[in-house]
């Protein structure tokens, strides 16, 4: 049980790679605030039965991670709770459209700007706050291979993931001495609904360049997730992980 006593906030938690990390965290004992974006019957239930099948409490919050308003919310609500946060893990993102470089547009460029890197900034920064009185925390981020390798048609999802890597490492210096890590894992391609996405014959091109010559499962990731975040990893800080199956 490598999180036992440990409580989590996660975001994504409905689907993917977070609703993967809600259960790993969940089978290694932590307690979770489980983030969605919109109040859903369906994954109330789901966060239910895992709370049950692993006796942990897993409470489910919404928000939308790019409005600032719910967020100031939800950390008001959170911090009432008078519990720590020991660790965060955003992993709600989006992928954004798909097109060479010169046919991107501001909009969708600044559109994934703002969820997978303004939203992760700002709710870090909350729970920074928090963690710096408890002198105590662990952050990851989750970025992707395509930062730190490009991707094809993806030019604004490729740098937004990049600039996560940067603001971890700046992060990680700053709060070492408060006891906090922050690590990123850069996974590869993904067998969720975001991995999905990828055309045929491009999927193809980008599997015969992975080692393992399959698509990873959102599981394999969230494990990787769950040991850095963890005690067990605590003389690391600044890291990117990849999780890729070697490519
Ligand atoms: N799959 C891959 O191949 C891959 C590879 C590298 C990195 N990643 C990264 O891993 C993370 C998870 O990806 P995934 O594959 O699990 O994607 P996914 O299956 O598409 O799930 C994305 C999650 O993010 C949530 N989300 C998106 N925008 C949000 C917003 N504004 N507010 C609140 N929640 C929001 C979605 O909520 P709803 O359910 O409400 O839509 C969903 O739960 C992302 O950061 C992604 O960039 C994925």
């Amino acid at each position: 049980m490598m999180l036992k006593g440990k409580n989590a906030i996660i975001t994504g938690a409905r689907r993917g790679i977070g609703r993967a990390t809600v259960e790993t965290f969940a089978a290694q004992g932590a307690d979770i605030w489980a983030c969605a974006r919109k109040q859903d019957d369906v994954f109330e239930a789901d966060m239910k039965s895992l709370a049950e099948r692993y006796n942990v409490d897993i409470r489910p919050v919404y928000f939308d991670v790019t409005d600032e308003t719910q967020v100031r919310k939800t950390m008001q609500s959170i911090h009432k709770q008078k519990k720590d946060v020991d660790i965060l893990v955003s992993a709600a993102g989006v992928a954004g459209e798909k097109t060479s470089f010169l046919m991107s547009s501001m909009e969708n460029i600044k559109s994934v700007f703002e969820t997978d890197y303004m939203a992760v900034t700002l709710l870090t920064q909350y729970v920074v706050r928090l963690m710096i009185r408890q002198n105590r925390g662990s952050i990851v981020y989750i970025s992707s291979i395509a930062g730190l390798d490009g991707t094809p048609s993806q030019y604004a999802y490729a740098s937004a993931k990049a600039a996560l890597i940067g603001g971890m490492k700046n992060l990680a210096r700053e709060v070492a001495g408060n006891n906090i890590r922050v690590n990123a894992v850069a996974p590869g391609m993904i067998n969720t609904d975001m991995g999905g996405e990828i055309q045929d014959d491009l999927k193809e091109e980008m599997l015969s360049k992975v080692i393992m010559k399959r698509m990873g499962r959102p599981e394999e990731v969230a494990n990787v997730i769950a040991f850095i975040s963890s005690d067990m990893a605590s003389y690391m800080t600044g890291q990117v992980i990849r999780v890729d199956g070697g490519v």
